[in-house]
């Protein structure tokens, strides 16, 4: 095999990312808590990581030591803002010694506004079916920045509002549970609407901010090539997971299965694109599915699944996401803003992670502006409706001892931050399986 480093730019930022709900513990305000209550999560979040006990403490030293520059999490609005009129500064002096714990550790923060929670307050009142939300967060996240913005420039609206809007309110997996695409696309509207309000008021307060939202981006290819019926399937399911928000933002149109919706404020209204890719999926039309519009959703035979078979290891499809990224939009930088898989023990992180920064750094080489990439996740955490039973740490977790162990793919994700790049021996040492494949004899 050869001997060969590849180098990524200078500068590059190597993270993890993880998110309020999924690693604080005792989040008991949000409509999550309630949804894990009511019996529709696998396990409850109960003290998840225990960052809000102060284990985050000892997860950004061990983030520190294996060579994180930084690393984006999110803040909590049901903490922030328990009530409608009032605030909890408390809850916000704890954001500002995680920021500066983050700084003090040489960790550049990211910071997300809105990771799936919510307020019970906001929840009771129509969550984001309401016209009022996006008012209602505009006000929060001027507060929230305006007490964070000595710390921290890079922010994140709204994580994956296709995958809050679609599995909330199209197939039911999150809170409320619902089945109607029309409402899910007024959720999309509403949270759009949010997001551009908030852009504005973020650079209001802090000029220099870099803000954007992060995009579950799924690429999709149609089962048989050849039936106009599976390409027919792909496309409309690929429209309607994907184009929502990124139409908007290009055009000011929220393009929608059930019709157009014109959000002209929206408009260029991200200073990156914040992409999130896991893996990609086959699309063929299938009689037996009405409910999801005929269209059925699978992996490759021969794919090289996760533990729950929830992700293909799909390097290729994180390359075209880059790709279709750039295409979109031209000049304007991309954060890998979260990318990983679940593997309690281990066996396939290494290649997965290995793999995907192979074809992160291809992306590099064409110039691409690939700013940074953010590994989810620093520890293992509560992965929502599947509660306990996906691990995506590179630290494994005990959930009742708060035990953290660290996986070899720790050492691998430390040994390429530290080198700003990816080599044959690391490959060698942690996934020699995929060795031929990304340094070809
Ligand atoms: C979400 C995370 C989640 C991860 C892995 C992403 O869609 O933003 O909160 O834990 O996927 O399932």
């Amino acid at each position: 095999m050869p001997q060969a480093v590849f180098h990524f730019p200078r500068g590059f930022l190597w993270g993890t990312v993880t998110a309020s709900h999924q690693v604080e513990g005792n989040n008991t305000n949000n409509n999550w808590w309630k949804w894990e209550q009511e019996g529709h999560t696998n396990g409850t979040s109960g003290l998840a990581c225990d960052w809000w006990g102060g284990r985050w403490r000892e997860d950004f030293d061990r983030a520190a030591e294996a060579g994180q520059n930084a690393h984006r999490f999110s803040v909590e609005w049901s903490r922030i803002q328990p009530a409608p009129n009032q605030w909890d500064e408390d809850a916000l002096e704890k954001y500002r010694a995680m920021l500066r714990g983050l700084r003090e550790r040489g960790i550049l923060p990211m910071v997300t506004l809105h990771h799936f929670t919510d307020p019970l307050w906001v929840w009771e009142h129509g969550a984001w079916e309401s016209a009022e939300t996006a008012g209602l967060f505009e006000k929060f996240v001027r507060k929230t920045v305006d007490a964070l913005k000595e710390y921290c420039s890079l922010w994140c609206t709204i994580n994956e509002p296709n995958v809050y809007a679609l599995s909330g309110y199209a197939n039911g997996a999150f809170p409320p549970g619902a089945h109607n695409i029309k409402r899910a696309v007024g959720v999309e509207a509403n949270m759009l609407r949010a997001h551009a309000a908030a852009y504005r008021a973020i650079h209001q307060i802090q000029p220099e901010a870099r803000v954007g939202y992060a995009l579950h981006y799924r690429p999709m290819v149609a089962k048989n090539k050849w039936s106009p019926l599976d390409a027919l399937m792909r496309s409309l399911r690929y429209e309607g997971i994907n184009m929502a928000f990124p139409s908007a933002i290009s055009t000011g149109v929220l393009k929608s299965p059930v019709g157009n919706l014109s959000v002209p404020e929206a408009k260029g209204t991200q200073d990156y694109l914040g992409l999130n890719y896991y893996s990609l999926d086959r699309i063929s039309f299938h009689l037996g599915k009405p409910k999801d519009l005929f269209t059925h959703s699978d992996f490759h035979e021969d794919a090289d699944l996760s533990d729950n078979n929830f992700i293909a290891n799909i390097p290729e499809g994180f390359y075209e996401s880059i790709k279709w990224a750039v295409r979109t939009y031209p000049n304007t930088p991309i954060i890998v803003t979260e990318n990983g898989v679940e593997d309690s023990d281990d066996h396939m992180r290494p290649r997965y992670l290995a793999q995907h920064v192979h074809q992160m750094w291809r992306a590099t080489n064409f110039n691409w502006p690939v700013k940074g990439y953010f590994h989810w996740s620093l520890v293992d955490n509560f992965e929502w409706e599947r509660g306990w039973t996906q691990r995506f740490g590179l630290w494994e977790l005990d959930v009742e001892t708060q035990k953290r162990t660290k996986r070899p793919s720790a050492d691998l994700y430390a040994a390429i931050c530290k080198e700003n790049g990816l080599s044959s021996d690391m490959v060698a040492k942690y996934c020699p399986e995929v060795s031929e494949k990304i340094f070809p004899s």
